[in-house]
């Protein structure tokens, strides 16, 4: 596979004006001389709820990492470094009550998996209890996703492209999301609370409502629900964010691959351009749900895919809350969804687009956040500017806003509403000529510098005369960071700045053409395919990876890497995943001592026939499962 570096990118790029080393030049020294400003930036996260405050705003010199990096593994187990230990919190088929029993794949069905923990864990989000009765007690609630199924690892004998109509339903009943309580005991860790009054399911069935600008809309009408403002359920739920008000955001990602059959709607008929470039496919899906459910067959329900790709609101703390779908945040491929309050109380909520070529966006809210008034801030995302982002080449950017009326998107091409622009984010972003970005993941602001760190997780699909300075090379098979600092350090400016922080690969690989914010590479871990982030408390990037099995021939893992100081750039690798696994939430527990994270797929590429994993029994099937990861001191994690 022939790789491009840096230098040669810059050099067959005829649109740019400099070449990426006198960019990056020139930004290093912007930055020291806005060294001494930055320090005073305001913390631009606060609430009830804050999870993860840092220590003191300053705290960049504290910044550095303690542990030692661990090395790639191809090992079936987690690996984490010396000093620290792992444990399971929760498995794939955990019961969530204490009627439920644990799971039996030989004896499944879509009713015990609704009250069991749900397949393939994504995004974990700690909700925080009330403290519980020993000195270092805590207790909280974890809200995770289940995204998909891997149905050869779920179902014995699966025949793929004919299941039965069990399986089918007990996939429904497997993604979502799961919530549960966990509690942390002195000796024994963290357990999840199976008798828990907030133990609860929302799956591909789960009654959940419209919301926002384009509840009620034409497009959003089926034959079930002729109101449009009612839908059965989330899936592919990938990413997601926390809300200051303690509400869960959760993400449908690749919600196209549920809807089979698009070319069974005529080639003129307007919803047709918009399913081809959601990415539906022609013809039979992977898992064939359309074989027992009709509201995944286009030639029936051609107005179904509508109703998903949406941000959807929960409240971990009210197990009767109906889930809401944010439609004013934009449809598409969410990947996550990181809310900050900005200095005027208005709320930013940041996403990606999860596709090679595809788009940054983000919401601001109209009404701002209600610090005395919980419930007054629950439809703080129901009214707003959505925005998608533009990257020049010399170091700045605006946020387009995707508004009715404005600009190109008027009924000349093909908007009617603003509910229409929102249906057809993609369609609206495209007019507004928007940066194609290399399958942009996790979007977070670091609480104690106020940038946001943006990741791109790989582009295969770039060629060298499609690269940009905001996505550098072609063929990026190792994906890359880009740290944006908002005009006024403000989450609702229009305009921002903006560096490369890291392209990934193997920095002791030149072809691989890695940068990493100038730190020498002999300190730096090779990583692959950045996902999910998080910030601790010193404001460290701890990055989660998806990919890297193809590209590094190794585990996936978790790295931390400082953004300041004279570490700036250093990235290291804290965990390893078991057989076929991706990493992903990175979330701490409220005081630094505990990370916890999601084990997704383990196995991936084996069958319960032909096992690649038995990860974390020793057993078949291996089961994707939360851990949680402490210090043996009960320290702080990385420092
Ligand atoms: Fe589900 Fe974008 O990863
Ligand atoms: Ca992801
Ligand atoms: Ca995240
Ligand atoms: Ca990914």
């Amino acid at each position: 596979m022939s790789k491009t570096t840096v230098d040669e990118v810059a050099s067959s790029n005829q649109s740019q004006n400099e070449t990426f080393e006198e960019v990056f030049r020139r930004r290093l020294n912007r930055r020291s001389l806005l060294k001494g400003a930055m320090a005073s930036v305001p913390l631009v996260v606060f609430g009830p709820l804050l999870l993860k405050q840092p220590s003191r705003a300053e705290a960049q010199d504290d910044s550095a990492l303690t542990f030692e990096p661990i090395q790639l593994s191809t090992e079936d187990a987690v690996i984490v470094p010396p000093g620290y230990v792992t444990q399971v919190v929760i498995r794939w088929g955990e019961p969530l009550h204490p009627h439920v029993p644990p799971l039996d794949i030989l004896d499944q069905s879509a009713e015990l998996q609704a009250q069991q923990f749900g397949y393939n864990c994504d995004f974990v989000g700690f909700f925080p209890l009330h403290q519980g009765p020993f000195r270092r007690a805590s207790r909280g609630i974890l809200a995770v996703n289940n995204e998909f199924p891997n149905s050869e690892l779920m179902f014995p004998g699966y025949v793929p492209g004919n299941p039965t109509q069990q399986q089918v339903d007990v996939e429904l009943a497997a993604l979502g999301v799961s919530i549960v309580a966990v509690v942390h005991l002195p000796r024994r860790g963290w357990r999840y609370v199976v008798a828990s009054e907030f133990n609860r399911r929302i799956t591909g069935e789960t009654e959940v409502e419209i919301t926002g600008p384009a509840r009620g809309h034409d497009l959003l009408k089926v034959s079930y629900d002729p109101t449009g403002t009612k839908v059965r359920g989330t899936f592919d739920n990938c990413s997601g964010g926390k809300t200051p008000w303690g509400t869960l955001l959760t993400c449908e990602e690749n919600f196209q691959n549920r809807f089979a059959n698009r070319d069974a709607l005529a080639a003129d008929d307007p919803r047709t351009a918009i399913h081809t470039r959601y990415g539906l496919p022609t013809g039979a899906t992977l898992q064939r749900w359309e074989l027992f459910h009709p509201r995944f067959d286009l030639a029936q329900e051609p107005n179904e895919p509508f109703r998903f790709g949406w941000v959807v609101e929960i409240d971990p703390y009210d197990p009767t809350f109906v889930p809401k779908k944010r439609t004013a945040l934009g449809r598409f491929r969410h990947e996550g969804a990181t809310v900050v309050v900005a200095p005027d109380g208005r709320v930013v909520v940041y996403s990606g687009d999860d596709e090679r070529f595809d788009y940054m966006y983000k919401f601001v809210s109209t009404g701002s956040f209600d610090a005395e008034n919980r419930k007054a801030n629950f439809g703080l995302l129901d009214a707003g500017t959505l925005y998608v982002a533009k990257f020049n080449d010399d170091g700045t950017g605006e946020w387009r806003p995707l508004v009715f009326g404005q600009g190109p998107l008027t009924p000349a091409n093909g908007f009617a509403s603003q509910a229409e622009v929102l249906i057809n984010t993609r369609g609206a972003a495209d007019q507004l000529a928007a940066t194609k970005m290399d399958r942009p993941e996790d979007i977070e602001t670091n609480p104690v510098n106020g940038k946001v760190y943006c990741v791109m997780t790989n582009n295969n699909q770039r060629t060298a005369a499609q690269v940009d300075a905001s996505n550098p090379r072609a063929n990026n098979i190792h994906g890359h960071i880009i740290e944006l600092t908002e005009g006024g350090d403000d989450a609702t400016a229009t305009t921002f700045t903006w560096e490369i922080f890291i392209l990934c690969g193997d920095p002791n690989n030149p072809a691989d053409g890695t940068f990493f914010a100038g730190c020498d590479p002999s300190h730096v871990s090779p990583i692959s395919s950045p996902d999910n982030i998080t910030f601790d408390g010193e404001g460290n990037l701890w990055i989660a990876t998806d990919g890297q099995p193809s590209t590094l021939r190794k585990n996936d893992g978790i790295y931390a890497v400082p953004v300041a100081g004279d570490e700036r750039g250093c990235l290291r690798q804290f965990l390893s995943g078991p057989v076929g696994s991706e990493l992903c939430g990175p979330e701490f527990s409220p005081d630094g001592t505990t990370l916890f994270c999601a084990i997704q797929h383990p196995g991936e590429g084996g069958t319960l026939e032909k096992p690649v994993s038995t990860w974390p029994d020793g057993t078949t099937p291996p089961r994707p499962s939360v851990i949680a990861v402490v210090k043996a001191d009960g320290g702080t994690i990385g420092g």
